[in-house]
C-alpha cells in the first residue's frame, strides 16, 4: 500500500490530468449536501483524512461549523452529545441531519448520498458501528456492531499480533487495579478480533477507538518491569494484587525472595508457592477431561443425580486454560444445597496434604484436593502420558437449577463478552444480567429462563454459541 504522503503527490499530478479522484477539479456534486464532520472522539487526523476524501468525491465538506451545514456527522458520539455541541455552537438541530459516520463512508462509497436509514441516525448510547478505510482513494468499510454480545468471534483472528499486545496491555491495567483502562483495551482488541481481515498498514489503525497513537505509545513506555514483577507474585494460586503489591514495597520481586523473606503464607498459597511452575503451564483439554472424569465420579458419589458441565475457556472451543471451570447442579431443585461441602469432604477424606499419601481413585490418575477454599481449588493428579505429577487450577460452582442457564452462560464467558451481554442488557433492555437471574428494571420482575437461547431471546439477541463467544 502507498504511504498516504506519497499519494498525496501522486494526486496532484493527476490533477491537470482531469481524473475523477484528483482533489480540486471536482465540484461540488450534492448543493443540498453541506457536511460538517465532528471532530470529536473522532479524532483530528481521522477527520481531516476522511474530509479529504468527501471533497474529492464531490461532496461539500466544511471545515468550520455554520449555520449552513445540513449534515453533521459524529463517530462515537451519543445524540445528546451532538445536540450539547450544537448548542455550545449556538446552532439547534433543527433542520439537520445527526448521523453516524456510517451514512458518511457509505456515501463515499456510493458516490452519492445515502438514503438516510434508522441505523444511520446517532443513538441514545454510544457504540454503532466502526469503520475501518482502507486506504484514501477506495473507502473498504468494515462494519462491527457496537456490543461484542452482537459479534461472532472464533479463537482465531486476523490480527493476532495487535490482539495479543492490547491483552497484554490489558492484563497490566487490571493487575494495576484500573479496570477503566483494562476494559479500553479489551474492548478495542475484541473490536480488531472481529475484524474480516489483517490491519496491514498503520493509517488503518487511525479509525479505530482506543488504537490511536495513546495505546502504541503505552506499549512503548509503559513500566514492564514492574508489570513483569506483578505478573510473577500474582500468578501465585492464592495470591491477589494487593498482596503482591504490599510485598513489592517489601522488597520482594521474585519467588525466591519471597520464600526467604519468612511472610506468613495461608494454605492456599503455599500450595501455590510449592506448585508455581505447574500452574503456570497451560492447562491442555485433555488434562481438562481427564479432571472432569474424576471430580464428575466425585460428584456421582456424594450426589447420584447431581450433573457437571464443563464451562469456561473449555466450553468455548479452546485447546488450552488457566484453569478447569466446573458448574455442577441438581435436577430437584434445593438437592444442591450442601453438594459442594459434601464433595469437599469426600475428597479430602480420599487425600492428604501430601503427595506422598495420595489416595489411588483409579488406575490412570490420582487426584489431591489441596487447597479449598470459596470455589477455587487446586488439584493435583497425575497423567498416565508424561508419568509426571501435576498441580491444576480447579474452579467449582454449584448452581440451583433454577439459575443453571444463567449460571451456564455467566461462567461461559469470554469475560469481555460476559462484561459486553451485561452492558447490553442495561442499556439497551433496562434489564440486569447476572450468573444467577435477569431482572427486568421496568417490570420490576425477574425473567425465567432455562436455557440460554431463551436468555438471547428476553435479551433480543441472535443466539451465540459458545464457539463464538471468544470476544
Ligand atoms: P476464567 O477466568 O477461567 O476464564 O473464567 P476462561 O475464559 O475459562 O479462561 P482460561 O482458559 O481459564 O484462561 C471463566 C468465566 O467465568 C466467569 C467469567 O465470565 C469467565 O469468562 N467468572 C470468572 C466470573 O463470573 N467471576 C469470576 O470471579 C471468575
Ligand atoms: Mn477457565
Amino acid at each position: 500500500m502507498v504511504p498516504l504522503k506519497r499519494r498525496k503527490v501522486a494526486n496532484s499530478g493527476t490533477l491537470n490530468a482531469g481524473t475523477h479522484n484528483s482533489a480540486a477539479t471536482q465540484p461540488n456534486k450534492f448543493p443540498q449536501v453541506i457536511l460538517f464532520l465532528l471532530e470529536r472522539k473522532m479524532g483530528a487526523s481521522r477527520r481531516a483524512f476522511l474530509s479529504q476524501l468527501g471533497r474529492r468525491k464531490g461532496f461539500q465538506v466544511e471545515e468550520l461549523f455554520s449555520k449552513n451545514v445540513t449534515h453533521v456527522i459524529c463517530e462515537s458520539n451519543t445524540a445528546q452529545e451532538a445536540r450539547m455541541w450544537l448548542e455550545a455552537q449556538g446552532a439547534g438541530q433543527a433542520g439537520r441531519h445527526l448521523l453516524d459516520v456510517s451514512w458518511y463512508t457509505e456515501s463515499m462509497r456510493d458516490g452519492h448520498p445515502v438514503e438516510i436509514l434508522d441505523r444511520h441516525k446517532l443513538q441514545q448510547t454510544p457504540g454503532g458501528t466502526v469503520h475501518l478505510l482502507m486506504n484514501d482513494s477506495e473507502v473498504t468499510p468494515f462494519s462491527v456492531p457496537g456490543y461484542a454480545c452482537q459479534r461472532r468471534c472464533t479463537l482465531e483472528n486476523h490480527n493476532a499480533v495487535l490482539t495479543d499486545a492490547l491483552s497484554l496491555l490489558a492484563e497490566n491495567a487490571e493487575l494495576s487495579d484500573e479496570d477503566g483502562r483494562g476494559v479500553a483495551f479489551r474492548r478495542a482488541a475484541a473490536v480488531l478480533k472481529a475484524l474480516p481481515s489483517a490491519v496491514t498498514n498503520m493509517s488503518q489503525l487511525t479509525g479505530l477507538p482506543c488504537l490511536g497513537g495513546h495505546s502504541l505509545r503505552v506499549i512503548k513506555v509503559s513500566g514492564w518491569v514492574s508489570f513483569a514483577v506483578l505478573q510473577v507474585l500474582t500468578g501465585i494460586f492464592g495470591v491477589g494484587s494487593k498482596t503482591a503489591d504490599r510485598w513489592i514495597r517489601e522488597g520482594i520481586h521474585n519467588l525466591q525472595q519471597l520464600r526467604d523473606s519468612g511472610q506468613t503464607l495461608n494454605r492456599a498459597q503455599q500450595a501455590g508457592l510449592e506448585h508455581y511452575d505447574d500452574i503456570k503451564q497451560p492447562v491442555s483439554l485433555a488434562e481438562a477431561e481427564a479432571i472432569r472424569g474424576i471430580v464428575g465420579r466425585a460428584v456421582a458419589s456424594v450426589s447420584p443425580e447431581a450433573q457437571i458441565v464443563l464451562t469456561g475457556g473449555f466450553r468455548r472451543g479452546k485447546l488450552t486454560g488457566h484453569d478447569v471451570d466446573f458448574l455442577i447442579t441438581h435436577p430437584e431443585e434445593g438437592s444442591e444445597v450442601g453438594l459442594m461441602p459434601k464433595l469437599v469432604s469426600w475428597l479430602e477424606s480420599r487425600v492428604s496434604c501430601h503427595l506422598q499419601n495420595v489416595l489411588l481413585i483409579c488406575d490412570v490418575i490420582f487426584l489431591l484436593m489441596f487447597a479449598l477454599f470459596c470455589r477455587f481449588s487446586l488439584c493435583c493428579f497425575i497423567d498416565k502420558q508424561t508419568r509426571r505429577w501435576r498441580a491444576v487450577r480447579v474452579d467449582l460452582v454449584v448452581s440451583p437449577i433454577s439459575q443453571f442457564a444463567f449460571a451456564l452462560l455467566g461462567w461461559t464467558g469470554s469475560k469481555l463478552f460476559e462484561r459486553e451481554l451485561r452492558r447490553w442488557a442495561g442499556h439497551e433492555k433496562g434489564m440486569s444480567l447476572s450468573s444467577h437471574a435477569l431482572y427486568d428494571n421496568k417490570q420490576g420482575r425477574y425473567i425465567r429462563a432455562s436455557s440460554e437461547e431463551e436468555i438471547f431471546a428476553h435479551l433480543g439477541l441472535e443466539f451465540i454459541p459458545p464457539n463464538e463467544r471468544n470476544a
